[in-house]
């Protein structure tokens, strides 16, 4: 398999759930890969090692614009392009309108929102000068539909679909393509509170939202962010690509 033959690619958030699997499918499809994370790469990164064209990771924290810079002035040094962003580091946040502290509102913002500014700002400096590019970013379908106890995560994320169109308006002319994913619940370690056994009910009926009754693996998401990230891609720009098992799509009634 080869649909990102001689790509360039580079991930934030690849030491875990979906970035982690985006990195892997992306070697598997032929890409150089290079992550980058504030955690390590962990024992998972071998099998990306493994199948990847070529293959670095990079720790570092995606609020930090210097570290930012240094990744992606390292990767450009390296291998003289990057054609795929794929921006996937982000944290969950619980808390209604009434009690959210702006500690934990600019915590959610900086990483979700301010981190993936920060590296498509850098990237698409180096994708301008190729006049090609593909930029992923890793919304969610609470930035479309609100929820109770969500204040902070649903407003990131509802900026980050909106940072998607603005980017994609600014960097058509040049080549470059922006995008995001809406992804419905994912079974990832940012889900995990959910599987203890006194969230049951809270997760049952997450999962009841899905149309299709259940939350999604990650490669189900990694196989939208690769679809994006080619040139399969090549018309598609500033659009949300929703892949939540029918969670935005309607109800099902127990007739
Ligand atoms: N899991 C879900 O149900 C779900 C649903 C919709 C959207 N998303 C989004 O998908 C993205 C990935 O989530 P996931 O489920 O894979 O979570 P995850 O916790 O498994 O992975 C997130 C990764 O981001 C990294 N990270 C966090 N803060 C960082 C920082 N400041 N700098 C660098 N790296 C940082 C973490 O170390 C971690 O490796 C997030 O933006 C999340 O909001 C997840």
């Amino acid at each position: 398999m080869s649909r990102l033959k001689d790509k360039v690619a580079l991930i934030s958030g690849a030491a875990s759930g979906i970035g982690h699997s985006t990195a892997l499918r992306f070697a598997e499809e032929g890409a150089a890969v290079v992550g980058f994370d504030l955690n390590a790469a962990g024992e998972g990164w071998q099998a990306i090692a493994a199948c990847a064209a070529d293959c670095d990771f990079h720790t570092g924290d995606v609020t930090c614009e210097g570290d930012v810079m240094a990744a992606v002035e390292q990767v450009t040094a390296k291998f003289g392009r990057i054609d795929i962003l794929v921006n996937a580091a982000g944290v969950s946040s619980y808390g209604a309108t009434t009690d959210v502290d702006e500690e934990e509102w600019d915590r959610v913002m900086n990483i979700n929102v301010k981190g993936s500014f920060l590296f498509a700002k850098h990237v698409a400096r180096v994708m301008q000068q190729q006049q090609s590019g593909s930029i992923v970013h890793i919304a969610s379908v609470e930035g479309m539909d609100g929820i109770n106890g969500q204040l902070s995560y649903g407003t990131s994320k509802g900026a980050v679909i909106q940072m998607t169109r603005n980017m994609a308006a600014d960097l058509a002319q040049s080549g470059v393509r922006v995008n995001c994913v809406c992804p419905g619940a994912i079974e990832t370690p940012l889900t995990a509170a959910l599987r203890d056994d006194s969230m049951k009910a809270i997760k049952q009926q997450m999962e009841a939202e899905h149309l299709m009754g259940r939350f999604g693996e990650p490669v189900e998401i990694a196989n939208a962010i690769l679809f994006l990230a080619s040139d399969e891609a090549s018309f598609v720009t500033g659009h949300p690509l929703v892949v939540d098992g029918g969670w935005t799509a309607g109800t099902v009634l127990a007739l």
